[in-house]
């Protein structure tokens, strides 16, 4: 990436009814912030934009269970999700909110834009109504089955276990949040945006953009291909952006049409409040310039699809150049509930541990791409033996020799031999391999080449033992000090996205002028000059207080067992060999009441045993010649005395097994998905 450019980073807007959790960070703020931060470093014009997501059911609904109003409740959480969000070190250029009237004037004229253009109509609608609360019920107001994947107490608008994007009307069994009574269906009027107009434009661009990562791409591809319909976006509530049409009452803009709105309404009021009230055009109407958004997965539909359909449709505004989608964070293993406690808040992070510690966790937890989990004890662990061990050991080793033994200047150096030059090479080679996987997004691989270069520090320290050589030949030891110095110089410009506490803390260190912040990437690779005169060290990372660490795990709920059923990818499915197999043989176990040992043909000549619980439901003779479901590949046991290779499936209620047969003849073999 040479040629400088212009880059708006967004990440996604949070709503403003409840405090920030570890999800939203790991996914979202942190790789963002990174991205950013490298941009500005790197000299790109790049501007980071969030706000505050303060319209829609969540906030109305929030503000009805605590009886209070929609504008305290945002008012309220706007504070203290911008405080967590300074707290952890984000660099945003502005964190503004919807509920400003720049931003009712922007959602305003994309609606009229639209309906002028005539990608809006006007349509009777069925909407859930509660006659006991004698009002509609939009998104979140209502609960019920998931029409798709069967689980119970999905929201109006979007089924968390499955991800599908739901309307009310769609759920089976629906109730209403605030009174359970059972809705009725009425019609009220609404507006729609012709979605289904953009089923091929919108397809071309997700299929054709080189920069949209794969899971975004695939994620997207499928809905698409399901057939883009046409999506209401009003809704009967008075909390929210108002229809700008004269004879409606207590309809306002859908909240999902109104926040994406908010990032362009946010860049104008950051140009606003500088010298040119006009140069938000250039980040959202010059060709040239790039926009990305940081999100988490579940709102990769919105992203990739609505949002681009609509500024399709406004025309005028670029389109995304990159959606980056960080895939879910577990804590201690379990998926993380709000409702059940088990959620970890930014701000009781930050009340005991240091910003920089939870950005190194994320990062090097695991690639964004990919499920990451937060537990305290890898965390100690990461912070104890990473942070403090390699990278606090190095540079407090190297600052506290210069210091110690160098009168606190950084040495002339002799001749470089071939070691040392090696070392300062790899300086060089880190910078350029830490801008590549930035630059696309592989924040956890340039992480690890940052941390490689402290290791490397460390062991050339070893290796070159100047608390040996400053004595014997002191000439060597000026050098290797000298080049250890440089490794710190570098360290702290590269970890400056991931770290910058931390490395603000190294560059004041060295003694250099300014804030790290405002250095160049390039000066990760300019020397250090020998004479630098460095401040007094002190250690860059403590080992983390167990006892804290402890009293942490003890603040997480009590779950049950039944609570503990963690989400498999379709990943991990595939990876179970389910089969027809069909009864050949059964036999009871002698020695057992419930156990039978079955024979089974799994087709092709392929036989197998299984021990299984069946007997008290079903009889031998009745087991004989029966279809059943089989996992192939689950590990063979042995079963008082007898092999089982494979296991028999079976729905089990209360003590009562039945076993699953195909509803059709299928053959012996035949897979099952
Ligand atoms: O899911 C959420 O928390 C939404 N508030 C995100 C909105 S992101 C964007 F569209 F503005
Ligand atoms: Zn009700």
């Amino acid at each position: 990436m040479s040629i400088l450019a212009r880059y708006l980073v967004t990440a996604a807007i949070p709503y403003a009814n409840a405090p920030l959790h570890l999800g939203h960070l790991r996914s979202t703020y942190i790789p963002a912030d990174i991205y950013v931060r490298y941009l500005r470093l790197y000299g790109h014009d790049a501007i980071y934009v969030c706000a505050t997501d303060e319209h829609g059911t969540p906030i109305a609904i929030r503000a009805e269970q605590e009886k209070s109003s929609p504008r305290k409740i945002v008012d309220r959480y706007h504070a203290s999700i911008l405080q967590d969000l300074l707290g952890m070190g984000c660099s945003f250029d502005i964190f503004s909110r919807t509920s400003t009237s720049v931003h009712r004037e922007s959602t305003q004229e994309f609606f009229s834009r639209l309906l002028e253009k005539g990608y809006i109509y006007e349509s009777q609608y069925e909407q859930l109504f509660c006659e006991s609360c004698n009002r509609f019920l939009p998104d979140r107001y209502v609960e019920g089955t998931c029409p798709y994947c069967g689980t119970k107490a999905a929201r109006g608008d979007a089924c968390d276990a499955c991800g599908r994007y739901l309307k009310p009307t769609d759920l089976v069994d629906p109730y209403c949040v605030l009174c359970e009574g059972r809705p009725v269906v009425k019609t009220s009027r609404h507006w729609f945006f012709k979605l289904s107009v953009f089923q091929k434009e919108v397809r071309d661009w997700v299929s054709k953009n080189p920069n949209l990562p794969g899971n975004v791409k695939n994620y997207a591809l499928n809905w698409i291909d399901e057939g883009l319909r046409d999506w209401c976006i009003t809704r009967d509530l008075s909390w929210g952006v108002p229809v700008p049409a004269v004879d409606v009452k207590d309809k306002v803009i859908y909240v999902w049409f109104d926040a994406p709105i908010g990032y362009l309404s946010s860049t104008k009021i950051w140009a606003s409040k500088s010298d040119d009230p006009e140069k938000w055009r250039g980040y959202w109407k010059d060709e040239n310039s790039k926009i990305i958004h940081f999100i988490g997965k579940d709102i990769i539909y919105h992203h990739s699809i609505f949002w681009p359909a609509m500024l399709m449709g406004v025309g005028e505004y670029c389109l995304p150049f990159a959606i980056v989608a960080g895939e879910y964070l577990t804590l201690e293993g379990r998926k993380m509930s709000k409702s059940r406690g088990w959620v970890v808040g930014v701000s009781d992070y930050l009340e005991d541990f240091e910003p920089d510690s939870l950005r190194y966790y994320f990062i090097a937890s695991s690639p964004l791409g990919k499920d990451a989990d937060f537990s305290w004890d890898e965390f100690a662990r990461r912070h104890n033996n990473e942070l403090a061990d390699i990278l606090g050991n190095f540079v407090h080793r190297a600052l506290v020799f210069t210091h110690r033994d160098f009168q606190g200047k950084v040495p002339d150096p002799g001749e470089f031999d071939q070691y040392d030059q090696k070392v300062l090479d790899r300086i060089s080679e880190t910078q350029c391999e830490v801008a590549e996987a930035i630059e696309c997004f592989s924040f956890h691989s340039a992480l690890r080449t940052v941390m490689d270069l402290a290791s490397i520090g460390n062991k050339y320290f070893n290796d070159k033992s100047p608390w040996i050589t400053v004595k014997e030949d002191p000439q060597t030891a000026k050098t290797t000090i000298y080049v250890a110095n440089q490794i710190v110089k570098a360290l702290s410009i590269l970890l400056e996205p991931f770290l910058p506490f931390t490395a603000e803390r190294i560059w004041d260190t060295l003694g250099l002028e300014g804030s790290v912040h405002d250095q160049n990437w390039d000066d990760a690779i300019s020397p250090l000059p020998s004479g630098q005169r460095i401040n007094p060290p002190t250690p860059l990372f403590k080992k983390l207080d167990m006892e804290k660490i402890e009293a942490k795990k003890m603040k997480l709920p009590k779950l049950d067992e039944e609570d503990d059923i963690a989400e498999v990818t379709i990943e991990e499915f595939a990876k179970l060999d389910l089969r027809v197999g069909r009864i050949l043989e059964a036999k009871p176990l002698p020695s057992s009441d419930d156990l039978i040992h079955l024979t089974i043909d799994l087709g092709n000549g392929v036989v197998r045993e299984s021990v299984s619980g069946l007997l008290p439901h079903y009889t031998p003779e009745v087991l004989r010649g029966k279809s059943v479901v089989v996992l192939v590949n689950i590990r063979p046991t042995k079963i008082l005395g007898s092999m089982s290779e494979v296991m028999v499936l079976a729905a089990v209620d209360g003590k009562q097994l039945t076993l699953l047969i195909p509803d059709r003849p299928s053959e012996p073999g035949t897979h099952i998905k």
